[in-house]
């Protein structure tokens, strides 16, 4: 699929997509009857340089059909005032990101402009083109509050470019590890919010997508976040349609991050839903710990993020000792134990034993139900061990010291 021209390559594919996602009323949310094919000629890339907004914003929740533009790259360096240094928001292993400004007419002609983030790729990589393709033809499919929407495309002589939304708090990443001192550390009732919001958006994938999507790449560099720190998942480049029928995984190269990916995947290359619910795992304990998967500032076994944990998670009495001395206590001890058992069940070895991503979904719910309310003249409650009364999942936790490590992706 990788020709000079994607957007002949993403039109064919929209096209034979649209052919056989038609026989599988693919991302329907299921138990609905649709017989429309969600890959329609309306949404076939057009090069026009104006970006019809009446079509946005997105109604939050998907069923309604997504479409991505194609833009010149003339529109996109313009947008971005030539790629300039100071718009640059991010860089990840595909290429870098840029904040930019496109304007749209109005039906009234009244021209308004809003904010993008424009991603370009790196041009070298025949796997970067195979992701550029499977991230538009995933984001055009898919559509949910907790998923990044994306507006368009370029793909101009050798030049790949994706423009999304502007998630103007960036990636969880950004607040969670190696904060700089004018920094204020997530809260307890954010870090909630955000796990919450991403096992939602998980659970849209897995069971109302249909055929169900396997996110492959959940970490916390692709979770973005809105002003109120609601969370979306972004990067779709690896994501693969799961099993459907009687089949219990796909075979799949394995691909990912390192210290995300769930260990029978890594053993087998056999890819299931369970595969994303270990690594949401791994989030939820990087949003307990303020720990990274990898840090090589830390000395033997404390390097590895789930390694380290183990003894933790295997031991109720030992909980606490996973809180992120960021928190300085403050969150509910007993919502505490809860998301420790959650993750603890998400991380076990054996995929089936696993809970299923809506049961999590309840169970987080379940937590967020019970926020953390400062005490007046007790701003900080410190936490100690107590008893758990977890919502159907159990489970067996470390010290967490301060932050600082670098980040280890290992993408093939
Ligand atoms: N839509 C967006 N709005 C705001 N910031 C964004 C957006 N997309 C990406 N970013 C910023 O750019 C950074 C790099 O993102 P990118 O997806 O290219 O790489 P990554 O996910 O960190 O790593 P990799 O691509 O190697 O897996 C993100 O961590 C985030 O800070
Ligand atoms: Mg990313």
């Amino acid at each position: 699929m990788e020709t000079d021209n994607s957007a002949v390559a993403i039109n064919k594919l929209r096209f034979c997509l649209g052919e056989h996602m038609g026989c599988f009323s693919c991302f329907r949310p299921q138990r609905k009857e649709n017989t429309s094919n969600r890959i329609e000629d309306s949404s076939v890339a057009r090069s026009n340089s104006s970006f019809d907004l009446r079509r946005k914003p997105p109604p939050p929740h998907g069923e309604t059909k997504n479409c991505a533009q194609s833009f010149s790259f003339h529109d996109l360096a313009v947008a971005t005032r030539n790629f300039k240094e100071a718009n640059l928001i991010g860089e990840g292993g595909f290429g870098k990101v840029y904040k930019g400004q496109l304007q749209s007419r109005q039906a009234n002609n009244d021209l308004i402009s809003f904010v993008v983030a424009v991603k370009h790729l790196n041009r070298e990589g025949i796997q970067g083109s195979k992701e550029f393709l499977v991230e538009i033809l995933m984001l055009i499919m898919l559509r949910h509050s907790n998923l990044v929407n994306l507006y368009g495309y370029c793909a101009e002589g050798d030049e790949r470019l994706l423009v999304y939304e502007y998630m103007p708090q960036g990636s969880l990443e950004d607040h969670l590890f190696d904060l700089s001192p004018d920094k204020k550390p997530l809260d307890w009732n954010t870090r909630i919010k955000i796990a919450l919001g991403t096992a939602r958006g998980l659970t849209y994938l897995h069971d109302v997508a249909n055929p169900p999507v396997i996110y492959r790449d959940m970490k916390a560099a692709n979770i973005l976040l809105d002003d109120n720190f609601n969370p979306k998942l972004s990067d779709f480049g690896l994501a693969k349609l799961g099993p459907v029928g009687d089949r219990t995984h796909v075979s799949t190269r394995v691909m990912g991050t390192f210290g995300y990916c769930a260990p029978d995947y890594a053993r087998s290359g056999k890819l299931t839903l369970k595969s994303d619910v270990y690594s949401f795992g791994v989030l939820l304990l990087e949003l307990i710990t303020g720990r990274r998967t990898f840090d090589s500032s830390r000395i033997g076994q404390e390097q590895y993020l789930t390694k380290w944990a183990r003894p933790f998670l295997n031991d109720r009495r030992k909980f606490f000792l996973l809180a992120d001395p960021l928190l300085e206590g403050c969150f509910p001890p007993r919502a505490f134990h809860q998301v420790v058992v959650v993750t603890s069940m998400c991380l076990q070895d054996q995929p089936h034993v696993r809970p299923i991503i809506a049961d999590v979904v309840v169970a987080l719910s379940h937590v967020a139900s019970q926020p953390y309310i400062p005490v007046p003249d007790q701003s900080k409650i410190c936490s100690s061990p107590s008893s758990s009364s977890s919502p159907s999942l159990k489970a067996s936790g470390t010290p967490s010291r301060a932050r600082k490590g670098r980040k280890s992706s290992l993408k093939e």
